[in-house]
């Protein structure tokens, strides 16, 4: 049985204010929710005082990043690695996301690269997959989704999925409130794990896939009741520990 996961991708927002007052609200918006884990990824400066605050917690709260570079030390400057994200107590680090892959051109090789690199060190590479609004039109989906977790595939086998996790999520439904049906995200879900079968169904069994993209308490529970959709990766609603709560909330019950 996989386990669901739901994991807030907090993106460019904090403060030591806000760090503290999310941590806090959500660990009591937490009180009682069972089944699911909850993860969330504050930018980089925040970590040291996120691991506090979650090390206080009195419900488990996961630590991620949104993203690591390909280096573990030395002349690389602005670079943060694995090691780093570990000393912190990161475990799940977000890579791939589009907004890296438009703005700082992070190709599908460099993500897989990052992938690598993050499993070597027993960290856990939230891969984020998903196409744009073009290639969604173009009927392209899934091929695109195949070709980004084909970059890892055929760089370090079908078995470096396990422990790991997949985003599913469309552009165009990331930050925008259109988000993607239950039924489409489900369908583009079960293509994946096809996909992912061809090499090995026990990995394709197994192996987390999340939607994202607009995620809201209102919806989540349609995409949970998916038999292929086993979590989600928040933004927005990720911000709001009411809402983000919920959102964990609807996992745990849809998956019991
Ligand atoms: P959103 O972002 O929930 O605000 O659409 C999701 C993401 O980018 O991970």
């Amino acid at each position: 049985m996989r386990h669901p996961v739901v994991m807030g991708n907090w993106k460019l927002n904090g403060s030591k204010e806000m760090v503290s007052n999310l941590l806090k609200g959500l660990d009591a918006a937490l009180k009682g929710v069972e089944g699911v884990d909850v993860a969330v990824a504050p930018p980089v400066m925040y970590l040291d005082l996120a691991e506090q605050l979650i090390g206080k917690a009195e419900n488990k709260i996961i630590l991620g990043a949104q993203n690591v570079d390909v280096n573990a030390k030395g002349a690389f400057t602005g670079d943060i690695s694995p090691e780093m994200l570990k000393d912190f107590g990161a475990s799940h680090i977000i890579i791939g996301h589009s907004e890296r892959r438009d703005y700082h051109s992070e190709s599908d090789e460099f993500v897989a690269k990052k992938f690598a690199f993050l499993k070597e060190q027993g960290l856990t590479p939230v891969l984020c997959i998903g196409e744009s609004e073009a290639q969604n039109e173009a009927g392209e989906t899934v091929a695109v989704c195949a070709r980004q977790i084909d970059a890892v595939i055929k760089t370090q086998g079908v078995e470096a999925l396990n422990g790991a996790i997949i985003a599913y999520e469309p552009i165009w439904a990331i930050g925008t409130g259109k988000a993607a049906t239950a039924e489409d995200a489900q369908r583009i879900h079960a293509a994946i794990r096809a996909h992912i079968a061809e090499q090995s169904e026990e990995v394709a069994k197994n192996v987390v896939i999340q939607y994202g993209g607009s995620v809201k308490p209102e919806n989540a529970a349609a995409y949970f009741a998916q038999p292929d959709i086993d979590g989600a990766l928040v933004g927005g609603a990720a911000l709001d520990a009411e809402s983000f709560a919920a959102i964990a909330k609807a996992a745990a019950e849809a998956k019991k």
